[in-house]
């Protein structure tokens, strides 16, 4: 199997105007609320990753169809009882934490049980998270400790609760956000900052929401049981995929790029407010917005003068995708770059804060971790002449494509392993950096 790429060198300059691959976030919450909706969904530019694929074959196989047209997908939902099965059964979420997680609040009121199963990456995370708040609306779980195979049986006496979302996860929040969609009377939520495309979504679908903010906390309250009707989205650009290409050309030379078309909401920019803090001259041009989400055209060109930075803890929740890239500009920033309390990173398809600290010692950075906080010491003129292997990464896509970033931007020989992790979120990237001008050498054996 050609499943390694060879990169012995660094990228060649390149302007150019590319669009990245949809946003998963919203691809997955599009899917699933199309399920729950009443009447005929369309969806457009939908993500076909697989984890987007994932959650499409489950929700068929929870009854609902979905067809693939030419340019859009059809979701056929009849309601908050779409899910029906007359059966037990089981359903696959492969890598994806965020299907996971989502769909558990959607089976609060499943008739029979559900078993939920997942790839070897997903079967190691942690999903007492979501089991805690939706056994208190009544569902019930068997589970051995808490992680997958994970069993639900619904049930038809749902109550309201009051909850207290500490973790900064989106992933919670949106599970009993969409629990609350089935369940008599008035669910309460207090979250600590996670990206909000679920209340976005829900208040333009209608369905009574109240949404306030202060500055560490959204506080979110859901009347459930109120049908709501079927929709057409149009799936933009995903940041997080658009920030491997950010960094590539932020630390290429004399490069620039446009990306076209990218969700630009405030809760998931942390990466830009970073990079730019860190003397990036990152730009956002032809804002739009679209369904209650901000959407832009993103510019960026590389950048010499690099600095590090104290990264403010505000941020942790808004670049929860993107440390792994951004501790490469640290890498290559004049001074020293530090990050706080980042436990969640080990939470992720991969424990990315251990697998960040190994890679940047790896290539001769050092680092200084202390728990979950890391102090990265850059080298403005790095330049590597080594071999370097990257493998057994739990075939974490992100770790795959900011191995590829640094193998462009800092030299050395690399034999990156796993090229297929792509195909999770960003089944174009390797597309994309060919077009950048890369000539790729595929290794015939893992
Ligand atoms: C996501 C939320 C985040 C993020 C994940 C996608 C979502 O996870 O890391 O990639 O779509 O809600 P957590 O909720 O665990 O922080």
């Amino acid at each position: 199997m050609k499943n390694n790429i060879i990169i012995k060198n660094k990228i060649n300059k390149f302007n150019k105007e590319i669009f990245v691959s949809s946003d998963k976030s919203i691809s997955i919450r599009s899917i699933l609320l199309a399920s729950q909706a009443i009447g005929v969904s369309k969806i457009y530019n939908l993500l076909e990753s697989e984890d987007v694929l994932n959650a499409l074959k489950s929700v068929k196989k929870l009854g609902v169809e979905c067809i693939k047209k030419k340019k859009f997908y059809e979701i056929k939902g009849f309601g908050l009882d779409s899910f029906s099965p007359k059966k037990k059964l089981t359903i696959y979420a492969g890598n994806s934490g965020t299907f996971a997680r989502l769909i558990l609040g959607l089976l609060v009121n499943c008739k029979k049980e559900v078993k939920l199963i997942g790839d070897k990456s997903l079967s190691n995370r942690d999903f007492s998270r979501v089991i805690k708040p939706l056994s208190l609306f009544g569902a019930n779980f068997k589970t051995n400790k808490n992680l997958l195979p994970v069993k639900i049986s619904g049930t038809n006496f749902l109550r309201p609760i009051n909850y207290y979302e500490r973790l900064g996860s989106a992933q919670c929040k949106s599970a009993v956000m969409f629990a609350a969609l089935k369940t008599p009377g008035i669910t309460k939520i207090k979250a600590k900052k996670s990206r909000d495309h679920t209340e976005i979504f829900l208040n333009e679908l209608k369905v009574p929401i109240k949404i306030k903010k202060d500055k560490f906390y959204d506080y979110i309250e859901i009347k459930g049981q109120t049908n709501f009707k079927s929709f057409t989205y149009n799936v933009p650009g995903d940041i997080s995929s658009s920030s491997f290409f950010l960094v590539l050309t932020l630390l290429s030379n004399n490069s620039q790029l446009k990306i076209k078309n990218v969700n630009i909401n405030k809760s998931r920019t942390g990466i830009i407010e970073i990079l730019n803090k860190m003397n990036a001259k990152i730009l956002t041009k032809n804002k739009k917005k679209y369904k209650g989400e901000q959407i832009a055209d993103i510019i960026v060109k590389s950048q010499k003068n690099l600095r590090g930075i104290n990264c403010p803890k505000t941020f942790n929740s808004s670049a929860i995708d993107e440390f792994l890239i951004i501790f490469l500009v640290a890498a290559k920033a004049k001074g020293v770059s530090s990050f706080k309390d980042l436990g969640e990173l080990n939470n992720k398809e991969s424990p990315r804060l251990n697998i960040a600290v190994r890679f940047l010692r790896k290539i001769g950075i050092k680092v200084v971790r202390q728990k979950n906080d890391i102090k990265i010491f850059g080298q403005p003129n790095i330049n590597l002449s080594g071999k370097f292997v990257i493998k057994n990464f739990r075939k974490d896509h992100r770790v795959f494509m900011m191995s590829c970033v640094a193998a462009l931007t800092f030299g050395g020989e690399w034999n990156i392993h796993d090229k297929n992790s792509v195909n999770t979120s960003f089944p174009e990237f390797l597309k994309i950096i060919k077009y950048l001008g890369v000539k790729i050498n595929w290794k015939k054996k893992n």
